[in-house]
């Protein structure tokens, strides 16, 4: 019998998936490599369902022999492994981002005669297809809840955007930007105190109570799927936190990030204008351990946030912090500066990552916006959050658009600056 190697991410299966099987076994015993989650997020969004789910389905197709993991979307390590005569896949990598994937298939199945079967692709059906169905399928407050998990292991580093409407929540969940031949896209959310204050024309004191701001949060998970990451400022005694993290993780929030300031909480970047000021060790752990104990799944994450550097005090004080957090129970440690260069941030994710490999760091570089997100995944940022950046777009196209009318005493003059109405109309399509 001869062996043949398929690989695929089947996320959901079609009936491509199964024609493609079908000449596979045909042709001989069939392996499928599975793509794993790390593997499929290298190259386009994270799968719907999990690895687990996917092996699930995977196993129960007529005609599969075998499921093993694929790591990577490169097929060359699982065939010099399995050294199959065959290879089956769909014609459509012929182009895009897999052509090379497909040519080092090609030339490593040379190496012992084996040979690439392209199949025609099944017109009418593809993933992308699919991936916009899934959109209308919506998601459960669970599923969401658990992609930030998912996403931090399998990703070089997760990017979230500031949202603070249902309209901003949608950019973040539809926009793709094709860059290199790879679609580029936002992993998730990311809900903003300064911005929601903002918009409610408050300062970002926490001003604006948690009922407010979880009705905002409501508007924008009922039009999205991907997961968001709230910002409680201080948490609030730990008394009140621990309601604020079980009703976050019942709407399917995927993490709280709380900041261990005390007193009037100030915006960090405010910058020397203000003295902060920091709450000791010992009770910000034990906010965090309350809120910890407070949540239901294990999949919800509390974020300790480490405001050293904002407050004047040093790297070492940060990472004394962020180690006795962890122990807390922190599941992640978000390290603040208002500093523009950066350093202070790469001094401490070194420093951190040499006693603690796993913890999950999240930076916000607002002030030191030079810095690209490779080179923060390479002091061991996890996650990446754009904090402010759609409200503070908004608003001056707003003010610029006010001033126009203003000026002219009629609207006219705003055409240019203004979307049309047609496609404000169609922006939104009905279901
Ligand atoms: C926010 O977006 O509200 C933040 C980040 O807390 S920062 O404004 O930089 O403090
Ligand atoms: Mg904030």
């Amino acid at each position: 019998m001869k062996k043949v190697y398929v690989g695929m991410s089947a996320d959901l299966v079609h009936p491509g998936h199964l024609n493609i099987i079908n000449v596979a076994r045909e042709t001989g015993e069939v392996t499928v490599g599975l793509l794993t989650d790390k593997a499929i997020a290298s190259y386009k969004r994270l799968p719907y369902m999990t690895y687990e789910q996917r092996k699930i389905v995977v196993e129960n197709i007529k005609g599969v022999s075998h499921v093993i993991p694929q790591h990577t979307l490169d097929y060359v390590p699982n065939l010099l492994e399995l050294k199959p005569d065959y290879v089956v896949h769909g014609d459509d990598w012929k182009e895009g981002v897999q052509k090379p994937v497909r040519q080092r298939v090609i030339d490593t199945l040379a190496q012992w005669g084996g040979k690439l079967i392209d199949v025609p692709y099944t017109e009418g059906i593809s993933s992308t297809h699919i991936n916009k169905n899934l959109k209308e399928i919506g998601t459960t407050p669970e599923i969401r809840m658990k992609r930030l998990k998912r996403l931090i292991d399998s990703k070089n580093i997760v990017r979230m955007l500031e949202v603070h409407s249902g309209l901003t929540g949608l950019i973040c969940e539809n926009l793709t930007v094709n860059h290199d031949g790879k679609n580029l896209e936002f992993d998730g959310m990311w809900s903003s105190s300064l911005t929601d204050s903002t918009l409610s024309g408050k300062p970002d004191t926490e001003s604006v109570d948690i009922t407010s701001r979880l009705r905002t949060i409501n508007t924008i998970l009922e039009c999205t799927t991907k997961p968001m990451i709230f910002d409680g400022d201080t948490g609030g005694i730990p008394e009140h936190f621990i309601y604020t993290v079980r009703t976050l993780e019942r709407l399917g929030v995927s993490s709280i990030i709380i900041e261990d300031k005390i007193g009037l909480k100030r915006n960090s970047l405010l910058g020397s204008d203000v003295k902060q000021f920091q709450d000791s060790i010992e009770n910000f752990s034990l906010k965090i351990s309350a809120g910890k104990k407070a949540q239901v799944t294990n999949d919800f994450m509390i974020i300790a946030r480490i405001e050293s550097l904002i407050c004047g005090n040093d790297v070492n004080d940060a990472l004394t912090r962020a180690h006795r957090y962890v122990e807390a129970g922190a599941d992640g440690i978000m390290i603040h500066s208002n500093k523009k260069t950066g350093d202070d941030i790469k001094e401490f994710c070194l420093e951190f990552r040499k006693e603690n490999s796993s913890t999950p760091i999240i930076a916000v570089p607002t002030t030191y916006n030079h810095i690209k997100e490779d080179t923060l995944a390479e002091w061991g940022v996890n996650v990446v959050i754009y904090a402010n950046h759609m409200l503070r777009s908004a608003y001056p196209a707003m003010m610029n658009t006010a001033k126009t009318i203003l000026e002219n005493q009629r609207s006219l003059e705003t055409d240019e600056q203004c979307m049309s109405i047609k496609e404000i109309l169609h922006l939104i399509p009905e279901f």
